[in-house]
């Protein structure tokens, strides 16, 4: 089934006004975002660095021929992906249903497939990941990425059995963590935070999101809106903090002067919208989603340490 696009009417009035508006969207997926935005009027570049949405393209290329231009990439590049300034950038973090129902593609325990995760198809999939790294740099990533309060158990076991067998499925995975750590009735699958993590280190999520931030604080001038809708917790935090510099971690020293404070890079930053339950019901997945947009000011733009911003460090001891 294709995407069922998430707080559509909400990422909609984020960026208002449309008609005549230049946006970008960075993660396409099948299209939802920008089908609505052009039928509001806005003309639409949109990035996504999974080439099976080519399909989805195509329909909107045929529909709206003028206003509407697809950039295969990462939305890390997105300021010179773009080709020109615009008025609005949308970011949808995370996989879509086509990437989450195919169990080709390896990111779900609920089906059986090759443990791959790769949105792009290229680079290190997750079957490389969990049989070649060392079992504590498992565990790290694990507690890192997912939160995993279990991580070490689960790298042991998973180094254990990978001496006799390369884990190669997704299924021969959620069964070994199953098997590791149990399961108890009524809470989610023991695998759900490991997946999570995987994924993340897979494709680089955490960077791409930080990295995706500062390049459209870059390419948007002032009275530019960014919205973006994340999935977990650990994103959420990073787009949160970094609209909103008072709710992150001191970047400065306490001792500079109070003239060396810098201006606020965004402005109208807007509260944390999720889904109401008209739509959790419609749409389950949309569940655990998050929208927070913000309006740039005429500060220069300014990377931030992704220390500040909460980016965890897979590398640190779980
Ligand atoms: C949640 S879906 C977007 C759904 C879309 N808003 C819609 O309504 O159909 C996320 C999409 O972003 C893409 N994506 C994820 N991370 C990306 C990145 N760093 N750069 C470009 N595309 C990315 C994924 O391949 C996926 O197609």
């Amino acid at each position: 089934m294709p995407h069922v696009p998430v707080l559509l009417d909400a990422v909609r009035e984020a960026l208002a006004p449309l008609k005549g508006a230049r946006i970008l969207d960075g993660t396409f997926g099948a299209g939802g975002y920008s089908r609505a935005l052009l039928e509001a009027g806005a003309s639409v570049v949109a990035l996504d660095r999974d080439p099976s949405v080519l399909p989805y393209v195509r329909q909107l290329s045929a529909a709206f021929p003028d206003r509407f231009r697809f950039v295969p990439g990462t939305f890390s590049q997105l300021d010179s992906l773009a080709g020109g300034p615009v008025d609005g950038v949308v970011l949808d973090i995370g996989v879509s249903s086509m990437q989450l129902d195919q169990p080709g593609r390896g990111f779900s325990f609920m089906q059986d497939g090759p443990l791959d995760m790769r949105m792009s198809s290229e680079g290190q999939s997750a079957a490389d990941l969990v049989n070649a790294l060392e079992e504590a740099a498992l565990a790290n990533l694990l507690f890192a990425y997912g939160e995993e309060r279990k991580s070490r158990r689960i790298a042991h076991s998973i180094v254990a059995a990978r001496a006799t067998q390369p884990i190669t499925t997704t299924a021969q995975l959620a069964r070994l963590i199953e098997k590791s750590i149990g399961r108890k009735p009524g809470d989610a699958h023991p695998a759900t935070r490991s997946f999570q993590a995987l994924r993340i280190a897979v494709n680089g999520e955490l960077e791409q999101l930080v990295e995706g931030l500062f390049a459209s604080e870059r390419l948007l001038a002032e009275g530019g809106r960014l919205a973006v809708v994340s999935f977990h917790s650990l994103e959420d935090r990073i787009v949160k903090r970094f609209l909103d510099p008072e709710k992150s971690a001191p970047t400065r020293s306490r001792h500079l002067p109070e003239a060396a404070v810098e201006l606020r890079r965004w402005v109208e930053v807007s509260k944390a919208i999720r889904p109401s339950p008209g739509e959790t019901a419609r749409n389950p997945r949309s569940r655990s989603s998050t929208l927070r947009s913000a309006v740039r000011s005429a500060s220069p733009a300014r990377p931030v340490s992704y220390a500040g911003l909460g980016v965890p460090n897979s590398r640190s001891a779980a």
